[in-house]
């Protein structure tokens, strides 16, 4: 294998390159000072999001550059093959194929009936539970449901959950447990009540360790308050491609919804992984999401690059991680039923593109996938804006906001909005000593202390940012939010010539627990493991000796 730079893929690398040194002396300020027109310019409006991503180091030269890359990715093309079905998934030789999750229209192909056919057997399944008909095993209604899973069969269910709120209809409660933790479960089920409990075990695999050991531990709980065996099936449904483990776990074939393998874990929201989330919200809102995200499918299909959101989204990222040299990027949601939206967007854009092969097998020797980490404003401004004012890293950042919201508090929102376009601003504008000093100086300080403080005041500014703004958090704006960002991953993904679909690196850690687990138990630890390993499990076993 030999290793791959991103000059062997760009004619136009060594003019990138050049261009961070090029920015040193050009600071947003002035171009906003330049082009009262700027705003304008570098903003996109589609499926019922605006992002204004003007306040990045960009200019026509620089994007001139960044869209002549986007071509010689052929991303134009990538986006074509994504959405007919290509198996642009190549080492597990598959399409990824979410968008058919949310196609529109007649079913025609053999994946869109499939998905027909299953929103159809999800949406029995949930008026079956909200009309009572669905009873438990001593005849109770049910009140709870529980999704068992882990990953992309947890991640996207619960952020989408929490982010549509208002949208709840309250015939059910809905949790979820995904550590393998046993506090997590024994947390939540200290609080239900197992008769008028029901669990869905979503896993794709069915073979993963979490997910089985919380289902066995809610099995045994449900048998523990008098369930039979044979009515266990009152109790589970299950989402999974391995029906045979399914039903060999104990639920009913009936009660088994697939999950195809040309949809990948983290892509899966949209399925039948979805269910969570359509026990509570409801089909209706269920199928709004999906519109949202087929908005935004149609909009990645049909708008130029220059015009694109996902592709812009991209390019901006790939911008600051291949030329700016940044390794992180934050994205900052100014609500606070989207707290799980930087959770989420972890597995989506880090499972995804933390990846140093290309698609051909070679190594690479440029940036990849990038830290993705966020939380809520404006709790992150009592938090870690200190250090996106003054620290010594830059790190592009997406704010997220709504122009309206869903209670009644407006004051409260118009502070929320006003916050966080004034943090983008600040990262913007900065704060220079002169300004500093003045500050001060009208505040009564002696020439001593000024000169002392102004320093530790200056802003340094010239820090990025883009705004993503929305009317309000809808499932049709959440779910065309979503699907940005899903195929913005898949841009970077054709820009850093790497499959996004694939996970091996997941494999090891998981092999190894095995390994661990058995030294555990057996209290035999290879002599040949490094000393850490086994002055560690040595500890496990000296704390939980047995006798
Ligand atoms: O993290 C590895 C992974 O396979 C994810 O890609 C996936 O979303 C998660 O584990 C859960 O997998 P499953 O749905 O098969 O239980």
């Amino acid at each position: 294998m030999n290793t791959k730079s991103l000059s062997d893929f760009y004619s136009n690398w060594s003019q990138l390159a050049e261009q961070k040194s090029a920015w040193q002396n050009t600071t947003l300020q002035s171009l906003f000072d330049a082009d009262s027109n700027r705003a304008e310019r570098y903003s996109v409006s589609a499926a019922g999001l605006e992002l204004d991503y003007s306040k990045n180091h960009l200019d026509e030269k620089a994007l001139s550059l960044l869209f002549s890359v986007a071509e010689q990715a052929d991303v134009a093309g990538a986006i074509k093959k994504l959405l007919r079905g290509d198996h642009v998934n190549a080492t597990e030789d598959r399409p990824a194929l979410h968008s058919a999750l949310r196609f529109e229209g007649q079913a025609k192909t053999d994946e869109q009936k499939s998905v027909s056919e299953t929103l159809e057997k999800m949406s029995k399944l949930i008026n079956s539970v909200y009309s009572g008909t669905w009873k438990g095993h001593s005849g109770k209604v049910i009140t709870d449901v529980v999704n068992i899973g882990i990953g992309g069969s947890d991640l996207g269910p619960r952020m989408v959950t929490k982010a549509l709120t208002p949208f709840h209809n309250k015939k059910v409660n809905v949790h979820f447990v995904a550590n393998i933790d046993g506090a997590e479960i024994s947390d939540l089920c200290a609080f239900l009540n197992p008769e008028s409990t029901l669990f869905i075990v979503a896993s794709k695999s069915f073979s993963t360790l979490e997910t089985l050991q919380n289902a066995l531990t809610a099995r045994q709980w449900v048998l523990n308050s008098g369930c039979s065996h044979e009515q266990l099936a009152k109790h589970f449904v299950a989402i999974s491609s391995k029906v045979d483990k399914a039903i060999e776990f104990g639920i009913d074939a009936d009660n088994i919804y697939p999950i195809w393998d040309w949809v990948g874990g983290r892509y899966s929201l949209w399925s039948a992984i979805g269910l969570p989330i359509a026990f509570a919200i409801g089909m209706d809102n269920f199928q709004k999401l999906l519109a949202g995200a087929a908005s935004m499918d149609s909009h990645f299909a049909e708008a130029p690059l220059e015009r694109n959101i996902p592709v812009l989204m991209a390019l901006i990222v790939f911008w600051y991680s291949n030329v700016m040299g940044s390794n992180t990027q934050a994205v900052l949601p100014y609500s606070y039923h989207l707290q799980l939206l930087p959770a989420y967007l972890q597995q989506l854009e880090m499972e995804s593109n933390g990846k140093s092969t290309t698609r051909t097998g070679d190594k690479l020797d440029y940036q990849t996938g990038s830290i993705v980490w966020g939380t809520e404003g404006t709790n992150g401004q009592h938090s870690f804006h200190q250090l996106l004012h003054q620290g010594t890293i830059t790190a592009p950042i997406d704010f997220i906001a709504t122009l309206k919201a869903h209670h009644s508090l407006d004051h409260q929102h118009k502070f929320l909005f006003a916050n966080c376009v004034a943090q983008s601003q600040a990262l913007m504008a900065g704060r220079d000593l002169e300004t500093s000093k003045a500050e001060l100086e009208s505040q009564g300080l002696s020439e001593e202390e000024i000169a002392f403080i102004a320093p530790h005041k200056v802003h340094p500014g010239n820090r990025p940012s883009t705004t993503i703004v929305m009317d309000a958090l809808t499932p049709e704006t959440l779910g065309a939010l979503v699907a940005a960002y899903e195929h913005k991953t898949y841009t970077l993904g054709v820009l850093w010539n790497i499959n996004s679909f694939d996970q091996w690196g997941v494999e090891l850690g998981k092999l190894l627990g095995t390994h661990v687990t058995t030294a555990i138990d057996t209290t035999d630890i290879p002599t040949d493991w490094d000393s850490s390993t086994r002055k560690l499990i040595q500890a496990f076993n000296d704390a939980n000796k047995k006798f």
